[in-house]
């Protein structure tokens, strides 16, 4: 934990967070207590998060943002998020936002859960000068259908604080091809496309999700070092990783922070980038993801800049931000 401090106050280029899954457990604990949602059982007894596995913590989550239930609680969750990732020197972030959690995929419902986030993050501009941009996510498990009506959405609310539409959720559930029609409406709409895989699938849902969506990067990914060829694809084409190594091991996708294929990746040509997923379910912070980057793999200030300067430039955002953004980074 104390080497993460030498890290806290380096500006961090932040692309791969779930809004929901950054929501610290007091949060939700509170939330829980001023709305009398039972939600026994989610947390240990030092008050985190606790499950069992992948497919659990995707109920455990589900539970916890039950006690999500209008716009005003985004509002607060949004500033308390972007207060703390800024704590840890994020100077932008991209969110993952999911109408099915913000009025269950009503259009209507959504624009007024929407605009509470863009005003807290407009606020937490100003007061602790974060960035953020959403991308809208379509949750697997709940199916290709479901699917087809959050890229509706995302296509309606698409803008300057909408840049993206991704996919999350249980990756084994079908086929990336299940969802071409929804990454075919968001690209015509002008959204910019990323997609979970390779998390816990293999280099063939890579694959096919490249070919399949059309994605610019990739969440996570990191099973792609099963397949060097793909991974030369991954270099030559310029695709994007949003690595997460914290939660990776948090939820044992890999053995253990030495056996991380990041560095593997990063030295064969992949474009690499860093994130924290869901901070607090996985005990991480974006300091925490530095030093562990440095203790295991010996990454330094050189590696930090070129990881930083690799994610701004695969940033859903427009250019005059990304040159401010720039100009920050800079100056470190
Ligand atoms: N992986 C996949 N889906 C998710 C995650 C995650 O880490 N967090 C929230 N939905
Ligand atoms: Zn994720």
């Amino acid at each position: 934990m104390t080497a993460s401090l030498e890290f806290r106050d380096l500006p961090k280029i932040e692309l791969h967070l779930h809004l929901e899954g950054a929501a610290p457990p007091a949060f939700i604990r509170g939330l829980a207590r001023e709305k009398s949602v039972d939600i026994g059982g989610i947390f240990d007894e030092n008050g985190n998060y606790t499950y069992r596995d992948f497919d659990h913590f995707l109920k455990v989550y589900d539970a916890a943002c039950t006690t999500l239930q209008g716009p005003e609680d985004f509002h607060r969750l949004t500033l308390a998020v972007l207060e703390e990732s800024a704590s840890h020197g994020v100077i932008y972030t991209e969110s993952f936002l999911s109408p099915d959690f913000c009025g269950g995929g009503d259009l209507a419902a959504w624009r007024d859960y929407l605009a509470a986030i863009e005003a807290a993050a407009a606020e937490a501009e100003t007061r602790f000068g974060i960035t953020m941009r959403g991308i809208i996510t379509a949750i697997r498990h709940l199916g290709p259908d479901q699917s087809r009506n959050t890229a509706r959405v995302a296509a309606e609310t698409a803008g300057d604080f909408i840049t993206g539409f991704g996919l999350a959720g249980a990756e084994l559930m079908g086929r990336p091809g299940d969802y071409t029609y929804a990454f075919d409406a968001a690209r015509e709409a002008g959204l910019e496309l990323t997609a979970h895989a390779g998390e816990w699938g293999g280099p063939d849902m890579v694959a096919d999700t490249i070919r399949d969506l059309r994605v610019s990067r990739i969440g996570h990914g990191i099973n792609a070092i099963h397949d060097l060829a793909l991974v030369d694809v991954l270099a030559e084409t310029g695709t994007v990783l949003e690595v997460c190594p914290g939660s990776n091991v948090f939820l044992n996708a890999v053995k253990d922070w030495p056996s991380h294929p990041i560095a593997r990746l990063r030295d064969r040509g992949v474009k690499v980038t860093v994130s924290t997923d869901d901070p607090p379910y996985f005990l991480t912070t974006m300091s925490d993801e530095y030093a562990n980057l440095a203790r295991h793999f010996a990454f330094g200030p050189d590696d930090f800049a070129e990881l930083n300067r690799t994610a701004l430039d695969a940033a859903f955002c427009d250019a005059k931000t990304k040159e401010r953004l720039a100009a920050r980074l800079e100056k470190a």
